[in-house]
């Protein structure tokens, strides 16, 4: 099976978004990965659910909206509105999991959930037949270009293992510092999506950035 990729914007040039998004998009990109950041949960403020419905008619690619707020609960319905096609939420901003989860669910949304690199993986367990997209933060949130955490790998196998135990078929997604040099790492533990912004973003030619990342 073939790698997706799931640009994000977060690396692109805002000024000229729509060029960016189609950029990408005729790059191949599989999902288009936004970053939501509210100065609180991470320390940076970026775009809210104005953007993603700004972006929605642009493109028929799946909107793959990563959330890093506080109570994603007040939020989720309007990113839904404004049309993502699934919504990630972290499991260290959630108090009550499943009700978010589900909250996602009713929204007739995927549901993702996401944990940072010093989250143990343990604690996605409870909640893994009930989501679509497990994502795992290779960096800490917030900020585009840092280095990636190769031990969170080994959570990368830990939950291709219970897929498999469990007979489930949820994605999953690693986020941060993929870059060619690290992607093939990435494959070997078994990651079904990558999303990288600085390798594709801060590259001229988007499409060979993504070529890259793909038969590396
Ligand atoms: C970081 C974001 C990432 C970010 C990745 O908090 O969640 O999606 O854009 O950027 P790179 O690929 O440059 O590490
Ligand atoms: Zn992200």
């Amino acid at each position: 099976m073939t790698v997706k990729l799931a640009p994000s914007i977060l690396s692109a040039d805002f000024s000229i978004l729509r060029e960016e998004i189609e950029d990408v998009v005729n790059g191949g990109a599989d999902y288009i990965h936004i970053d939501v950041m509210d100065g609180h949960f991470v320390p940076n403020i970026t775009i809210g659910p104005l953007v993603v419905s700004s972006i929605r008619p642009i493109t028929s690619t799946v909107l793959d909206v990563h959330l890093m707020i506080e109570n994603p609960d007040r939020y989720i319905p309007q990113f839904a509105e404004a049309g993502a096609d699934i919504i990630t939420v972290h499991v260290e901003a959630c108090r009550h999991l499943h009700r978010t989860i589900h909250l996602i669910k009713e929204t007739g949304k995927k549901a993702g959930v996401v944990i940072n690199p010093a989250t143990p993986v343990e604690s996605i367990k409870p909640i893994l037949k009930y989501v679509d997209l497990v994502l795992f933060m290779t960096v800490n949130p917030g900020f585009g270009g840092q280095l990636f955490i190769p031990e969170v790998l080994d959570k990368v196998k830990q939950a291709v293992s219970w897929r498999e135990d469990f007979d489930l078929s949820f994605e999953i997604e690693v986020d941060g510092g993929v870059n060619e040099n690290t992607v093939k790492q990435c494959k070997e533990a078994g990651v079904d999506v990558l999303v990288a912004g600085s390798a594709i973003f801060n590259k001229k030619d988007r499409q060979k950035a993504m070529n890259i990342l793909r038969n590396a």
